[in-house]
């Protein structure tokens, strides 16, 4: 079965009624967004935080409330994809170019699960492109303080043009091996003027739900 499909599905069991729900964004929220979906037809009653314009258009056409940061005070759980996830659970995520709103909704979640399938699972974050979101405005500029990191940048293109997140910025796929020490560089990365969010997301995830030896297991940080 897709593994894709078995983790999303998995993750709405922490999802109760009347619960604020942050809806995250690619292929594997996809399938925990399209399953909510189904529990709303049934009755559940939820409301939903997207992190993108593109979850924000699924939730709508699956018929799940949506709502907007002033109308609440926190969220309970947030659901979301990653592209990497090493054995301290820490992530890259991004590869969709969602990771600003991702991580504000996170950082502002009770509960931020992480559903990834069995790939998706590192020894060491960095072989997947670390997404950076930087201001158009002096990115050249920007582009040279994180290659004295040591990153190794690329401007991400879609459709012949700079590709442009759901907040008009632009996003540079950067290569940094491998990322020994995660929280500096998340940190130091943020430093940078012109950067406005990098995808690393080092100790927020509370579980992350994926597949080992064609299982599903979940590991856990906290007691959820
Ligand atoms: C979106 O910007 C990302 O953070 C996604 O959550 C991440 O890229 C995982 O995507 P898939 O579930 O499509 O692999």
């Amino acid at each position: 079965m897709n593994e894709k499909k078995q983790v999303g599905e998995k993750a709405v069991e922490y999802v109760k009624d009347g619960m604020v729900v942050g809806l995250g964004t690619g292929s594997t929220a996809y399938y925990f967004i399209s399953k909510l979906g189904e529990l709303v037809q049934q009755g559940l009653s939820i409301r939903g935080v997207p992190t993108s314009m593109q979850t924000e258009q699924l939730a709508k056409e699956l018929g799940i409330p949506l709502v907007s940061f002033n109308e609440i005070e926190k969220i309970d759980v947030a659901v979301d994809g990653a592209d990497e996830v090493d054995s301290e659970l820490n992530l890259i995520k991004g590869g969709g170019g969602a990771l600003l709103r991702e991580k504000i909704i996170a950082a502002s979640a009770k509960t931020f699960i992480i559903i990834a399938d069995s790939h998706k699972n590192v020894d060491t974050l960095g072989a997947f492109p670390l997404p950076i979101e930087v201001v158009p405005y002096g990115f050249e500029m920007t582009i040279k303080h994180i290659q004295n990191l040591g990153g190794r940048t690329k401007l991400r293109q879609y459709q012949g043009n700079s590709f442009l997140t759901d907040n008009g910025n632009f996003i540079l796929d950067t290569s940094f091996q491998e990322i020994k020490q995660p929280k500096e560089l998340e940190k130091d990365l943020n430093l940078i003027p012109g950067v406005v969010e990098n995808g690393l997301f080092v100790g927020m995830a509370d579980a992350v739900i994926t597949i080992m030896d064609n299982c599903i297991i979940t590991q856990v940080r906290k007691e959820l």
